[in-house]
């Protein structure tokens, strides 16, 4: 096994085949464009929650050499690079899933650069995993839950392939800040313009998410909160996202000169956002739901 480092790896373009997957998600052709650039575009806020949470996990929870894990709608990895820094070796097995083929063949070239014996990397689609009842000890779904078309037939296909007795770790966020800048920089454009959507914006809110684990019929299910604060290069990613087309919605039916005044606008609010909090400031619901059994 190679190193461990926090980079992703170059992107292969994305191929086409995935577009049959499409209907699964709310944002197929978003995520075809993100996953190029998916680390910096997201300033590894995905990846600082999942890595932070593993450091400290409830005692409850197990994450070690004998974990057999399913990465579920991973991105590029985003989780199993992080359960990999952790461990520092490989586990038993981690099967990472994503319906973009373009995240996948990132992670497919993470895995030949590392030459990861028990790592896996698959386009598929989480509503329906072609995998086996009863299969892993750790499924974690770090971020995706609300990209999903139906997130309670999800659930009941990561509770279909725990293990008796295994755990999701699920995360939401709770705080996104992007969100929120995104606002201040339209309104301080055009005070009564359409604010940026979020789709399925209910998980933000408290309980929702742990909720959901509960109604697809795990056994229980516990709810943290998860911070991080993005600086310096990592700040810059997410800045040129806000800036660039994958938020182009928010200046839809604007003149130039308004749209002209975009970046200006997101980087007062972000100067605004650095001053309160010292950087971008995310938080995150982390739930960890059981399923019944031992
Ligand atoms: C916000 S990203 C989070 C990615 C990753 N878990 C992380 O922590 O960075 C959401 C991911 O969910 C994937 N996705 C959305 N709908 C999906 C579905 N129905 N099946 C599988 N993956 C899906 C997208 O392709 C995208 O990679």
């Amino acid at each position: 096994m190679g190193s461990i480092n926090f980079s992703y790896p170059v992107n292969r373009e994305p191929n086409i085949a995935a577009q049959n997957l499409s209907s699964s998600s709310s944002f197929p052709e978003y995520f075809k464009k993100l996953s190029s650039a998916y680390s910096r575009q997201t300033g590894d806020s995905t990846f600082n929650l999942i890595y932070s949470f593993l450091q400290h996990l409830p005692a409850d929870v197990t994450l070690n050499e004998q974990s057999i894990i399913h990465d579920n709608a991973a991105g590029p990895g985003t989780a199993t690079i992080a359960a990999m820094s952790v461990l520092k070796k490989e586990p038993a097995k981690i099967v990472v899933t994503d319906f973009t083929q373009g995240m996948i063949d990132n992670m497919q070239s993470r895995i030949d650069q590392e030459q990861w014996k028990n790592i896996t990397a698959s386009v598929m689609d989480s509503h329906e995993l072609a995998l086996p009842d009863n299969t892993f000890t750790l499924t974690i779904c770090n971020v995706s839950t609300s990209t999903f078309k139906d997130p309670l037939k999800c659930m009941q296909e990561i509770l279909r392939t725990l293990q008796p007795g295994g755990v999701c770790i699920n995360s939401q966020w709770k705080k996104f800040t992007v969100k929120d800048i995104i606002h201040k920089a339209q309104t301080s454009i055009r005070p009564d313009c359409k604010l940026f959507n979020m789709p399925k914006a209910e998980f933000l809110n408290d309980g929702v998410l742990r909720d959901l684990m509960l109604d697809a019929g795990f056994a229980e299910a516990a709810q943290y909160v998860e911070t991080t604060i993005i600086t310096d290069e990592a700040m810059e990613g997410l800045r040129e996202f806000m800036c660039g087309n994958l938020t182009a919605s928010a200046r839809s039916g604007w003149t130039e000169e308004e749209a002209a005044r975009w970046p200006a606008a997101i980087d007062a609010a972000i100067e605004e956002e650095t001053a309160d909090n010292g950087g971008i400031k995310m938080e995150a619901w982390m739930v960890v739901a059981r399923k019944a059994g031992s």
